[in-house]
């Protein structure tokens, strides 16, 4: 059975009693504080966002926001639908993108760096090393519901092939819809780098780096999948980086499509 008790207790070890809730004196308290108003900053936006509804394709030039792709309500414009949509229109309250946002938000929710993120920064468990917690329990991930994060690996797949069709989006805007022939505008290139980016953090992810790597005693023999490990255990170093990249590079994309969707901005053409 799992022991409840944190680990000093447990070896039989008495904590010193120290009645402040840390003996720190530098500014421990401000990476929480940024990473709260970061993520809320994110969170709030992409509601809006989404509940939004709208300014979410750019007929001329082909430009559909990642969050509204793939975009699956009957009232979706039909050329934004590119994998078809169901035959029912959405209420306010669901996303167009029904079927990709709650995997990413499940993705980025059960993520290694984001769990060690906001176990910090909202559930103060603890805020940071050497100070203290306000919570009497450690029970960690082993019960319920937060034996769920163990479903991360599964929802990397799924991560993979929502990339794979948000590459696909940037990739045919470059053609406008294929019949206009080929073009490249500001937007182009905020869709591909904020594609990029995606690939550089999903495919640093930890649960990658073991698709690669783990379950293996050795890698002689097999020079793709040592050459693949490398790659993405150095991509896996800046996990961290990728991650608050791509909540920046997400809201540029989504903005960037609305603000020209909306015609409060023109889409600066670089060729065709
Ligand atoms: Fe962060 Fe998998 S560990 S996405």
């Amino acid at each position: 059975m799992t022991s409840t008790l944190p680990p000093p207790e447990r070896a039989g070890l008495k904590r010193p009693r120290i009645a402040a809730r840390t003996l720190r004196t530098d500014r421990w308290w401000a990476g929480p504080v940024w990473t709260v108003l970061g993520l809320t900053a994110f969170l709030v936006y992409g509601l809006v966002r989404v509940l939004q509804q709208d300014n979410y394709w750019v007929a001329d030039y082909h430009y559909l926001t990642p969050f509204y792709s793939p975009c699956l309500s009957a009232s979706c414009v039909p050329e934004s639908a590119h994998f078809g949509t169901l035959p029912w229109e959405f209420p306010w309250f669901l996303p167009y993108a029904l079927f990709s946002l709650p995997f990413l938000l499940l993705f980025r929710f059960t993520c290694y760096y984001y769990r060690k993120a906001y176990y910090r920064a909202f559930w103060q468990a603890p805020t940071a090393c050497a100070v203290r917690e306000p919570h009497g329990r450690y029970t960690g991930e082993s019960r319920f519901p937060m034996i769920g994060q163990n479903l991360h690996r599964y929802f990397f797949y799924i991560a993979v092939v929502i990339s794979l069709i948000n590459t696909y989006d940037a990739g045919l805007a470059l053609y406008g819809g294929l019949a206009d022939g080929f073009g490249v505008g500001l937007g182009n290139l905020v869709l591909i780098a904020n594609v990029v980016l995606l690939w550089a953090y999903t495919l640093s992810c930890h649960s990658c780096r073991h698709v690669f790597g783990g379950r293996l005693n050795s890698f002689g023999g097999k020079p793709v999948r040592y050459w693949m490990w490398t790659q993405i255990s150095r991509l896996n170093t800046r996990h961290m980086t990728w991650a608050w990249i791509t909540l920046g590079s997400l809201v540029l994309a989504d903005l960037y499509v609305a603000l020209v969707a909306s015609g409060t901005i023109t889409d600066p053409r670089i060729f065709g």
